[in-house]
């Protein structure tokens, strides 16, 4: 059952919408767009969100347990996809930490998670995932990056109603689980859909780069990372992982 659900042609951001009314919504409550003019990723990079070809789908969402419970969270929430995609029929769909699905390599899709919330309170967060279904090749001349549409990965793609209702569904569910019992159970699942395990991979962190081996994720949401100097975690929000 969906609570509340915002289908807007034209806007800025589904996140920003949310964010906006924040105070006034139930959790689980939706907003997907067609467009967005301002589509965002992580540290203000941009979205690219082309009319019509698209999902641009972002959930509300009370965190009864607060902002540090969000720490896992964007792991979580590619779980959830990335298993919604399978049940639609897509095969071969990966998790790249911390906030991507990919297929073949390629980025299919991305996860912000914004929030706002008082220290010691609950936490008001903001789930948002664009996934590329048929963006034609000339819309995303301009991502540096290697990119690719669900098209690729289904024999049969599924109609964007049900792509939305089943991520809506799994999305809610996936939240629910990980209020009740936390990251645990997400760590194997998450580790089986990595793209980059056992892979040589390198972490950006502003001017500094590490290389190693992806060993996949702790309880903590770390990435697992093997250098020199043996296993070495890595969390926080500023680093980005490339593969080698
Ligand atoms: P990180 O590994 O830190 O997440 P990232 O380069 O993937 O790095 P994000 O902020 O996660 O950065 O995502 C934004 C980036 O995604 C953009 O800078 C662009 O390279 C790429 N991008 C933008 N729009 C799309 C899209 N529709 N499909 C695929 N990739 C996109
Ligand atoms: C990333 O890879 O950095 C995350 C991209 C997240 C894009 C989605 S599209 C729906 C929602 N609204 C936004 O402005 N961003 C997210």
């Amino acid at each position: 059952a969906c609570a509340d659900l915002s289908v807007i042609p034209v806007i800025d951001s589904t996140n920003q919408y949310l964010l906006d009314r924040v105070g006034q919504l139930p959790s689980g409550a939706v907003c997907v767009a067609e467009y967005q003019q301002a589509g965002r990723g992580r540290r203000g990079r941009q979205w690219l969100s082309p009319f019509g070809s698209n999902l641009y789908l972002s959930m509300y969402w009370r965190l009864e347990a607060g902002m540090a419970a969000a720490m896992g969270l964007s792991l979580v929430v590619g779980v959830a996809i990335a298993e919604a995609l399978q049940s639609l029929g897509a095969d071969g769909i990966r998790v790249k930490w911390p906030n991507d699905l990919y297929y073949q390599d390629k980025k299919l899709a991305g996860i912000l998670v914004e929030m706002t919330g008082q220290a010691g309170d609950a936490a008001h967060l903001v789930i948002g995932m664009g996934l590329n279904i048929a963006m034609p090749e000339q819309e995303g001349e301009s991502i540096e990056q290697g990119w690719t549409n669900l098209t690729q990965a289904c024999d049969t793609l599924p109609g964007r109603n049900q792509l939305a209702a089943t991520l809506i569904a799994k999305l809610a569910q996936t939240l629910t689980d990980y209020e009740e019992k936390g990251l645990d159970g997400f760590i194997e699942r998450w580790n089986r859909l990595d793209n980059f395990l056992n892979r040589p991979v390198k972490l950006l962190m502003g001017p500094r780069v590490v290389e190693g081996i992806a060993r996949g994720i702790n309880n903590q949401g770390a990435l697992l990372l093997e250098t020199e100097e043996g296993l070495v975690p890595y969390i926080g929000g500023e680093i980005s992982l490339r593969g080698c």
